[in-house]
Parts: C-alpha cells; structure tokens; sequence
C-alpha cells in the first residue's frame, strides 16, 4: 500500500516540478528581458491571442487531468485485495497503547503486532475511547480509530523486520507515546510465536523461585485491570495491557520505555512519572523486594 501511495506522490512531484520550473522559469526571463530601461519606447497594446489563450487552458486542463485519473486509479488499487493468503488483526487503541488481537488465532497482546511476510493482513480497527489513527509509514496510509464506528485497513509487508506503528491523530497528552512494533517474520517464525502466544501461563507451585512475585501480582491490585491468562480470572474492566507473554516483548506501555528489569522496575514504581496521565496507577509504596519479585515474575512470562 505504502508502495502505490509513494508511487502517486513521486509523479505528482514530478509533474509539479516541471510545472513550476517552467512557470517560474518563463516569468523570470521575461522581467529580465522586457524590464524598463531609460530609453524603452512606450509599451505596444496589443488586443490579445486567441490561439495562445486556448493553448494555455488547455495545457493545465490537461496536467490536472493526469493527475486527478491516477489519484482515482491509485485509490481503487487501495481497496482491500482478495487473497487467500490473509490474516485478520484486529487492533483496538487505547489510552495510550495498542491491543492486537487475533480472532482467528485466539490471541491477545499488546504493543507488538506479528504478522507473516507476504501476506495480506486485514487490520480492524477500533476505539473504546476517543479517536485515534493507525499508522505504519513504511507499509500503508493513514486510518482514523473512531469509536462506534469501526474502520478496517490492509497491510502486507514484503520484507521481514521491524516496522515502528503511531497513533497520527491527536488523542489526549500523551498521543505522542502510542508507538507500536510491526514485526514482519517469515511464516514459520510466526507460527511459532502463534504456538507461544496460544498457550496459557500456569499457577507457580509455593517452590517456583517466581512464586512470590506470582502473589504480588495476585494480591497487591494488579488483576484488578490485567490478566495473565491461566491465572486470574477476567475483569469486567479490562484496562490494562493482557500480560500472560509480557516476557516476550521489548515494549512497555506504548513504547514509552523498552522492556528491561530497571524499566520495569520504574514503571510499576511511579508509571505516573514516566507517562502522566496513563491508566496505570503509581505503586510507590511497595516495597523493594514485592517489586524485585514482581518484575522478575513478569518478565519470566514469556
Ligand atoms: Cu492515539 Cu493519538
């Protein structure tokens, strides 16, 4: 899509180069040419041209007319594609992150969207709170997230790697921290991560070395907005991020830190002073072990 959409604006430039240098170009030559000199005779009137004046409309006309046929033609080569080979996402923002799930797999996360390499994704998308818009610069347009009113997107990466997502529609103080991770892998690679991600986190037995962080988790009001499936149950309000594979991910809370022990530490600590205004409360007054336990916990849910 980014492809198509990058084609249309390189021959626009083109077009508007040409157009502009020639335009600009013939101006310049006759200010210079024709200026007043202290000789020149008294300019001659002429009753105008008829031809020249119809050639003028015409070349215009016809300049916009290429335009206007190839911005239709490239917005029709827009349209969803049909393919066998599809996957659906659907990507539900938040304030201020991104939900993936996929339905057809079962899977929630957050933060990073998987998808296989040469392969048509239909993303849908939806908001339960203001509007947002999905953006992936390197693999499509822009496509607003309103709530009530749910818009689908495609993308299709035809190379693997990292492709960096944003919300580009201003939505609340920090619109600027609701970046996301594409992740294009081949199919094998995805299947396992889908392998990975389908299976459910278990009760730790009392001689897991992650036990006591599983208890904080459970006891200190973090299952009052997360689930980790396979160990708390669902709550009506599910705010925040599912965490039962938070382990296997290199981004927290909307790519405001990268996922490692001190930045987890600091985000549970005080999340209101790495991103004011987020859902996720400060826990200041846990104390240091509860928290070392917690982390290591959380970052064991791979
Ligand atoms: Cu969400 Cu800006």
């Amino acid at each position: 899509m980014a492809d198509k959409e990058a084609g249309l604006f390189w021959l626009i430039l083109v077009i508007a180069t040409i157009v502009f240098v020639a335009v600009t170009g013939t101006l310049l030559f006759f200010i210079i040419r024709y200026r007043a000199r202290p000789d020149s005779p008294p300019a001659r009137q002429i009753g105008g041209n008829q031809k020249l004046e119809i050639t003028l409309a015409l070349i215009p006309t016809v300049v916009l007319f290429i335009v206007l046929f190839a911005t239709i033609f490239t917005m029709f080569s827009l349209a969803q594609p049909a393919s066998a080979n599809t996957l659906t996402v659907k990507a539900i923002g938040h304030q201020w992150w991104w939900e993936f799930q996929y339905p057809g797999q079962k899977i929630v996360t957050a933060d990073e969207m998987y998808i296989p390499v040469n392969t048509v994704v239909h993303v849908e998308l939806e908001s339960n709170n203001v509007i947002h818009s999905f953006w992936v610069p390197q693999l499509g347009g822009k496509t607003d997230v309103i709530p009530g009113h749910n818009n689908t997107t495609w993308l299709e990466a035809s190379k693997a790697g990292d492709y960096r997502g944003l919300c580009t529609e201003f939505c609340g103080t920090q619109h600027a921290h609701m970046d996301y991770l594409v992740r294009a892998v081949s199919q094998d690679q995805f299947q396992a991560w889908v392998n990975q991600q389908t299976q459910s986190a278990t009760m730790l037995p009392k001689t897991d070395p992650n036990y006591a962080g599983q208890q904080v988790f459970l006891t200190k009001g973090c299952i009052g907005c997360h689930l980790i499936d396979g160990v708390n149950q669902a709550s009506k309000l599910q705010i925040g991020p599912n965490l039962t594979h938070f382990g296997s991910r290199q981004l927290i809370a909307g790519w405001v830190l990268d996922n490692n022990t001190a930045n987890l530490k600091a985000w549970i600590h005080d999340a209101q002073a790495v991103k004011p205004g987020s859902d996720m409360p400060a826990f200041t007054t846990m104390s240091e072990s509860d928290l070392d336990a917690l982390v290591a916990y959380l970052q064991s849910l791979q």
